[in-house]
């Protein structure tokens, strides 16, 4: 068990508290039983929070749990995950290993705190797999924000865990992020057990615990000023029994001698300080020490910082126990309450406590503690002298020169601070100024300060040394201006830096990123040129990354000359050269995402889905920011080729994910259109109404509207009738607009059919011209049938319809094959072909069945129901809402996995899905099936197989 071990402590003389503690059995044994919940306990300091879980869930292993206890510490506040790492172990599985990747891998690594939040959900996955877990974070108020996330998304997932997830926090200190998790779990029927003061009976009653009898009225009296708080009653009675002011006798316990007047200490800290008094001055100042090192510590680092030989430790430490001011806490120390040593600490100036802080860092590092545990103690210290402050320590800038490579990954905040102030306090010519300064470059681009950057590894790119680092300078400047999509300046970043630094190794790199940004410019023969350019000084220089850049650009450049078939060998050469580099996390992602369009342009859709599941699980285990752009590239798979549900499924979780603004577009646009097709119409209008106005008239985010607009239309057709509706989509008659938008193709078709209905030849026809323009900008095959579809329809050819419905049906384009099929279904009617527009119709009903398009079957009947046709004897039954009949089929086979009692991750790594879909799936299962937890699920499911 980590520090802060539940068994600390435990408490025979707990008393009251009937009900909280009722609450958390009935929650264990819950639990216990498979249903997981959410409970947070609130109060202040020493009111029994601790107390309080410890006995109610003293009997957790008992019940067949898993236990595991750990608690936020002030220090650690900035480290993204150390609470959980704290419960759950570290986020790395190695972290050496993964300490010296981070180093080497720069600027061009996923994110490992992100990387490490999937972890983190992960291991309690599997955890929950072996027995129930009862999770108890301690403290949250110091929380670092990433574990709050964590927590966040835990509480998310107790209803298909067995995980009793519970959290204590004292109110008004914490952050607005606690805040949002306590409304959340509030809000989801979760429990918040807000702690009071103790009753006076049950003061009474813990005293007379603590002393063998029942207190009389005067020392009932002088508990009193504890106003309830069971620890201030505590110290108080504590302190009178030390100055001897108490005596018991026949069973009552009361302050001897009536006359004189007691003293009692007016707050719960003077109650403390005359705790320590009683100790021995140096014993104290070992204390202190201790209490700089935290509210847990070993006796290893309390003998390395306080320099005391270890047998005058081990006696001042028993010292130190024997009057309640620590506890063994496993193999380390601990204050007996987090208030000792606050005690302690506030009681040193703020300059000695720098000072003290910087020498523990020191210690600490050189007992070999992990950078993170030196950085803690760093920045601590210069949070003493103020943000920005100068921080003059030789050895901290030494340090940190060593180190910051491996601390920006691991807690960039904290190395961002302590970069800035260590710099701040270093001579003008200090050789490890450029070190430090490169590294706060590097940190300032994974943390997306751009303007940081742009100062910084601007500087360094014209003045650093070392000509490999202005080379690594110039590429971040670069970068960061090509991502805000000032590409002109992006490129003259390249041009000085290539004419300064032409010979340096790290130069390939420089002329790869050149020849990608000269293909976003539309320079195509000039990327051409410098791509190959890169190629050759990559393999010079035998740099594998600069190489994987080049090919991609490469592939940019023949998809954009509408060369698929080589853009899909370049970009595979580009996946073969990268491999499983660390340093080409993001480009790896990226690579994957082109791979995933062109190969569904080239209709090649098994690969095309694989790769963009391969895609969507790299992204999240690596914890690139890419994630949601990888989940929207595989739910446009879906949808094309008609598995609606899985596509669904992908853009759940993604809706309210950061991610850039014109993928909410996408996300609610398609969940909206499927909902529309299924007749569903009150869930697609609440996701076009999620989309903000304002977006709408945004230029970047009108590339990105097709799935809303024709969600819009088809709300439109329904509501107010086919006029209206064509109004909507006859935007993209606007050549501008279309040029822009990448999806326009998607609304010709609709639109010259609603047109046609009103009569509207014109429109109809401008649409069919619409559609042939965008297949010969861009001439795949998909595009051309789309403008055969909509030709043929203006035309009433029924041949070229039905020509396209084949091609459709080939390529497994559902909703496309079921639309032409329609539509070459009237129009034979109209021609007094009955026969073989009975039979394209009864073909259309049987795709749209397929994709659950209750909407368009209607529409599909009434259209021919004109001409006499009928829907003959078919029913098509819509899919149970509940029960087993109701899962969609990658839900079954999720139900089946979960049967075999398999985790979330095993279950994703089993049907490449990544975690989350997953997880996604298996409340959805809960909910068809009514069942409250994965046991539920195992016993429907043996019913079923
Ligand atoms: N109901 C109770 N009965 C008996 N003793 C109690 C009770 N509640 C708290 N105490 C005592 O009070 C002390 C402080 O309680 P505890 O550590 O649980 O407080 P806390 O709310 O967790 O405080 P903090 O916010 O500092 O973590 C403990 O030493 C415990 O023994
Ligand atoms: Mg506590």
């Amino acid at each position: 068990m980590s520090r802060g071990g539940y068994d600390r402590f435990v408490d025979q003389s707990f008393v009251g508290r009937d009900a909280e503690l009722g609450l958390l059995r009935d929650s264990l044994a819950k639990v216990a039983a498979g249903t997981g919940a959410a409970v947070l306990v609130e109060g202040e300091q020493g009111i029994g929070k601790s107390s309080l879980l410890r006995t109610g869930l003293y009997r957790a292993a008992a019940a067949g749990c898993r236990m595991l206890w750990g608690a936020a510490y002030e220090l650690d506040q900035r480290f993204p995950l150390r609470l959980m790492e704290e419960c759950l172990g570290p986020a790395t599985p190695e972290p050496v290993l993964a300490e010296t990747l981070a180093a080497a891998a720069g600027a061009f690594a996923g994110d490992p705190v992100l990387a490490g939040i999937e972890r983190m959900l992960a291991r309690v996955d599997r955890l929950c797999v072996v027995s129930p877990v009862v999770l108890v974070t301690e403290d949250l108020h110091w929380a670092d924000e990433v574990s709050l996330l964590v927590w966040h998304r835990l509480a998310r997932a107790v209803g298909q865990l067995p995980l009793l997830l519970v959290g204590t926090y004292r109110p008004g200190t914490g952050s607005e992020d606690l805040e949002r998790l306590r409304r959340g779990v509030a809000g989801r029927g979760g429990n918040v057990i807000e702690l009071g003061p103790l009753p006076g009976a049950q003061v009474a009653e813990l005293v007379g615990n603590l002393l063998g009898g029942r207190p009389g009225q005067r020392l009932a009296s002088a508990i009193g000023h504890a106003g309830g708080n069971p620890l201030y009653a505590r110290e108080l009675a504590d302190g009178l029994v030390r100055e001897g002011k108490v005596r018991v006798s026949g069973g009552v316990a009361d302050i001897v001698g009536e006359q004189t007047p007691v003293r009692v200490p007016d707050s719960l800290d003077a109650a403390i300080a005359e705790r320590l008094a009683g100790l021995a001055e140096n014993a104290v100042a070992v204390l202190r020490w201790a209490a700089v090192l935290g509210a847990e510590f070993s006796v290893t680092d309390l003998q390395a910082v306080s320099g005391q030989s270890a047998g005058d430790l081990m006696r001042m430490i028993s010292a130190a126990i024997g009057a309640a001011v620590l506890a063994e806490a496993g193999e380390r120390l601990a204050f007996r309450h987090g208030v000792i040593r606050q005690v302690l600490y506030e009681g040193l100036p703020a300059a000695l406590r720098a000072a003290l802080h910087i020498q523990a860092a020191r210690a600490l590092a050189d007992a070999g503690a992990t950078a993170e545990r030196v950085a803690a103690q760093l920045a601590a210290a210069q949070r003493m002298a103020g943000p920005d402050a100068e921080f003059a320590s030789d050895w901290a800038a030494d340090w940190l020169a060593a180190k910051a490579p491996v601390l920006i990954h691991r807690a960039p905040q904290v190395a961002a601070e302590l970069l800035r102030g260590v710099l701040a306090g270093l001579a003008g010519d200090d050789d490890r100024r450029e070190i430090l300064e490169a590294s706060l470059a590097i940190d300032s681009f994974l943390l997306l300060r751009t303007e940081e950057v742009e100062r910084i590894a601007g500087r360094l790119a014209a003045s650093a040394r070392d000509p490999d680092r202005a080379a690594e300078m110039a590429w971040l400047v670069a970068y960061s201006r090509m991502r805000q999509g000032r590409l002109a300046e992006a490129d003259a970043a390249i041009a000085t830096a290539l004419a300064r630094h032409g010979h340096a190794a790290a130069v390939a790199r420089l002329i790869a990123l050149r020849a990608m940004i000269a293909v976003l410019l539309g320079q195509f023969g000039e990327s051409a040129r410098i791509a190959d350019e890169a190629l050759a000084a990559a393999s010079r220089s035998g740099d594998r990354l600069a190489t994987g850049y080049a090919l991609h650009a490469r592939s940019m450049l023949s998809a954009v000359q509408r060369d698929h078939e080589t853009a899909l060998a370049e970009n595979g050469r580009a996946l073969d050269v990268i491999r499983d580099d660390p340093q080409a996390t993001d480009l790896r992602v990226l690579v994957l995402a082109n791979r995933i369009s062109l190969l569904s342009e080239l209709d090649r859709w098994p690969e095309a889905m694989d790769e963009a599941r391969r895609g969507l699980a790299l992204a999240e285990r690596a914890g690139t920011p890419r994630v949601v752009t990888a989940r929207q590239a595989l739910a446009d798979q879906y949808f094309t080729c008609g598995q609606w549900d899985d596509a669904l499924a992908e853009l759940e979780p993604s809706a309210g994910m950061p991610g850039p603004d014109y993928l909410s577009l996408l996300i609610h646009g398609m969940i909206s259109l499927i909902a529309a097709h299924r007749d569903d119409w009150q869930r697609a209008e609440e996701h076009l109404g999620r989309v903000p106005d304002e977006l709408m008239d945004h230029p970047a985010a009108q590339g990105n509207t097709h799935y809303f607009l024709v969600a819009k239309a088809m709300v439109a057709e329904r509501a107010t009738g086919p006029a209206q509706a064509a109004q909507v989509l006859a935007a993209v008659l606007d050549p501008g607009l279309a040029e822009r938008m990448v999806g326009c193709h998607l609304l010709f078709l609709p639109l010259a059919r609603l047109a046609l209905a009103v009569g509207d030849t014109a429109t109809a026809a401008a649409a069919a011209v619409g559609a042939r323009k965008a297949a010969e900008r861009e001439p795949l095959r998909s595009r051309v049938a789309l403008a055969e579809h909509c030709q043929g329809l203006v035309d009433g050819d029924a041949a070229a319809v039905l020509a396209a419905a084949g091609y459709f049906e080939a390529s497994g384009r559902v909703l496309d094959q079921a639309a032409a099929l329609e539509d070459a279904a009237e129009l034979m009617a109209q021609q007094g072909d009955t026969a073989s527009a009975r039979q394209a119709l009864a073909a259309a009903l049987d795709a749209y069945q397929r994709l659950g398009a209750a909407w368009d079957i209607r529409r599909a009947d009434a259209r021919l129901r004109r001409f006499g046709l009928r829907r003959g004897r078919t029913r098509y039954p819509t899919r149970p809402q509940t029960g087993w009949e109701a899962l969609t089929p990658t839900e079954t086979k999720v139900a089946l996995l979960v049967a075999e009692g398999r985790s979330n991750p095993d279950i994703a790594a089993c049907l490449s899905l990544s975690r989350n879909t997953v997880q996604t799936h298996v409340s959805h299962i809960l909910g068809k099936l009514g069942a409250r937890s994965r046991v539920e699920i195992i016993r429907i499911s043996l019913e079923h197989s």
